[in-house]
């Protein structure tokens, strides 16, 4: 089915396997906004529509049952990757959906005027739109949860929580800082609050492994095209006893028992949320993404992240005017490097590092009030992926060291 993949764990021969990768001379330093895919990911998602296109759970034809086995299969697979059931795992459109979908459902039933909701001040966009939203909708104040200038949590800054609290939402690894948080002390203290907890994995499972268990989490989000996988998969994770407890998020086809005149009976978990047909070909395409991971292993993810992060954090401590956000500590980036230079926007840094074959990000990031707490309003980002090479970091550095001579700051 697959396209083929090369001996694994070399770059070089990693990098054979990703087509823009190869065909191209770039360096893509935007991989927390979306990495690259591998053949064999493109394939898969082209093999469901050559091999297995049929609607899945509906027919009772071979192709329609394939087409089901190839979507359920994902489901299993995704399950088993993070340690959770399979009647856990639920197929959205990316973690923005999967947030949404909690907040729509458990937030306007459960939340309701003189609870807390609390957050963390690192949180992405994405994941404090939907807590607004749930506070408007239902009087529950929205705290923020602060950190310090490198990105750690005080001890105090979690005081915060208590038994008004009904629902903590947090970041594994913040998309702008690339900190990893400590999510277990978080959820046993929000869990000792009485309060669910919602852990936004987008950035984190791209670098290190997953076990929701390990890490107590009552709801688990990420996307899938920070993974490997095509855009427009994602995943919820969400404990079996809350998703049984909780209303639909979107109502239609394939998500009921029965439907008579005047009212429905929903279908059982993971179906309940899944209304109208479902993107079966970027979950069977995920669960090669998986399988690519698993067998490169983030053992080597992790060194080559550390090695990456660690050359591009010293090649930019010596670069005059250039100031890292976040821990001087590579161990705390896990490689996204957001920073800044004096007197220069960093749209025109982006635009520079572009006009030398360099892809970052420059912006908020989608994380205003992150930034402004940092006294930053913009910064413009690296982010590295296990196939980025030395001399793709060496080739930014060597860009961002000219931005200011090149815009006329001598
Ligand atoms: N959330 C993505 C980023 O941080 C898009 O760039």
């Amino acid at each position: 089915m697959s396209g083929k993949k090369t001996n694994l764990k070399t770059n070089e021969n990693i990098r054979k396997d990703f087509p823009l990768i190869a065909n191209n001379t770039f360096a893509y330093l935007d991989n927390a906004a979306t990495c690259q895919k591998p053949e064999c990911v493109i394939r898969a998602e082209a093999a469901f529509y050559e091999e297995h296109n049929a609607n899945p759970m509906r027919g009772f034809y071979p192709l329609s049952l394939d087409a089901t086995r190839c979507y359920e299969g994902a489901r299993s697979h995704v399950a088993s990757f993070i340690g959770a059931g399979e009647s856990e795992i639920i197929f959205t459109r990316n973690a923005t959906e999967s947030i949404n979908l909690i907040a729509y459902s458990l937030g306007l039933s459960r939340i309701k005027e003189g609870d807390e909701i609390a957050v963390s001040i690192a949180e992405h966009h994405s994941n404090i739109l939907p807590w607004q939203m749930v506070s408007r909708a239902t009087g529950a104040k929205l705290v923020y949860i602060d950190c310090n200038a490198d990105g750690s949590f005080p001890e105090e800054a979690f005081s915060v929580i208590n038994s008004r609290t009904k629902l903590v939402a947090f970041t594994h690894v913040s998309n702008v800082l690339g900190r990893c948080n400590p999510i277990r002390q978080i959820t046993d203290m929000a869990h000792e609050a009485g309060a669910v907890t919602v852990i936004d994995a987008s950035q984190s499972i791209p670098h290190m492994k997953i076990d929701v268990n390990d890490l107590g989490a009552d709801f688990l989000v990420f996307s899938g095209h920070k993974l490997l996988a095509p855009m427009g998969i994602g995943v919820l994770y969400g404990r079996r006893t809350l998703l049984d407890s909780m209303p639909p998020f979107l109502t239609g086809g394939e998500m009921i028992e029965s439907v008579r005149r005047d009212g429905a009976k929903f279908a059982e978990v993971p179906h309940k949320f899944e209304a109208g047909t479902v993107n079966a070909a970027g979950a069977y395409a995920l669960s090669e993404a998986i399988g690519y991971i698993e067998e490169i292993g983030y053992e080597y993810i992790t060194e080559r992240d550390f090695a990456l992060t660690k050359r591009c954090m010293e090649g930019l401590e010596h670069t005059e005017h250039v100031h890292v956000i976040g821990s001087s500590d590579p161990k705390e980036h896990n490689g996204i490097i957001s920073f800044t230079i004096d007197d220069v926007h960093p749209h025109d840094i982006s635009e520079v590092l572009s006009g030398d074959g360099v892809c970052i990000r420059a912006g908020h990031h989608c994380a205003q009030p992150l930034l402004e707490h940092l006294g930053a309003r913009t910064a413009a980002r690296a982010s590295i992926m296990f196939y980025n090479n030395e001399e793709e970091i060496d080739r930014f550095i060597e860009s961002v060291s000219t931005v200011r001579s090149r815009l006329g700051w001598g």
